[in-house]
């Protein structure tokens, strides 16, 4: 049985301020929620103060981003050792930083990298654009984005993985996918897996969805098989949406 994962990316929102206020509400209305991982996704500015802040919750925190180098002179970045003071996952991957900061496959398998080799959980994200799907290529996108991606992990590593698919076109829309058309790419990213690592990882590793998440759909979309939990985004920045959606059943 696969735990179910749900995480809020909170992406570029809340200062300190509001942020303690988030919690605030989060906090109460999360109780009771069992038999799932629950993870919030803060900007670096605010690690330090969720950390705090969810002390003896179970809760987990993630960072959104890491620079694969371990130090030296790149203004503005953040390491893996430096998130690990503070976070215990971290999001790579995610479309937002593929599309505006030019992350490709290469770059997002040497952030996943140095992101273990320094005790961070990965919530590696992907997912093809409208165009993509379009022509009819979705799950082409995505078994590449998924074997350069994890290119050269160990099968021990992945105990470290959580795949997100978002597809592009879902993400900020309110167009979700429906919970079949998810179920399928999840599917498909399970059966990967098999030959490229082994059955037990297929098996084992969780494969989340992204994209236009809330309180409505997400029971739907939790129904399903193959899909482990979920990745939402503007329903998070809500502290009752997010609580909603992870008591969904
Ligand atoms: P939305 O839920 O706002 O569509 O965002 C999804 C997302 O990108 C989570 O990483």
């Amino acid at each position: 049985m696969r735990k179910r994962f749900i995480a809020g990316n909170w992406k570029m929102h809340k200062t300190k301020e509001e942020s303690l206020a988030y919690m605030q509400e989060f906090r109460q209305y999360i109780q009771g929620a069992k038999d799932v991982d629950i993870v919030l996704a803060v900007p670096f500015t605010l690690l330090e103060t969720i950390k705090k802040e969810i002390e003896n919750t179970g809760i987990g925190v993630a960072a959104q981003n890491i620079f694969y180098e371990e130090q030296g002179a790149f203004t503005g970045e953040v390491s893996a050792a430096m998130a690990k003071d503070f976070a215990d996952y971290v999001i790579i991957g995610h479309s937002e930083r593929r599309k505006y900061f030019n992350e490709t496959n290469e770059i997002v398998n040497k952030k996943i990298k140095a992101a273990i080799g320094k005790g961070l959980k990965v919530i590696f994200c992907l997912g093809e654009t409208q165009d993509e799907r379009n022509q009819g290529k979705t799950k082409q996108v995505a078994e590449t984005q998924l074997r350069e991606g994890l290119a050269g992990l160990t099968i021990d590593n992945m105990k470290s993985i959580i795949i997100a698919y978002e597809p592009v076109w879902a993400i900020g829309t309110g167009n979700t996918a429906t919970p079949e058309q998810a179920e399928e790419v999840h599917a498909f990213l399970r059966e990967i897996l098999k030959p490229v690592f082994n059955d037990q990882v297929a098996q084992e590793t969780r494969i989340i969805y992204g994209g236009s998440v809330n309180p409505e759909n997400a029971s739907a979309i939790l129904q399903k098989e193959n899909i482990d939990g979920c990745l939402p985004g503007g329903a998070s920045l809500d502290p009752q949406k997010l609580a909603n959606i992870i008591k969904s059943q």
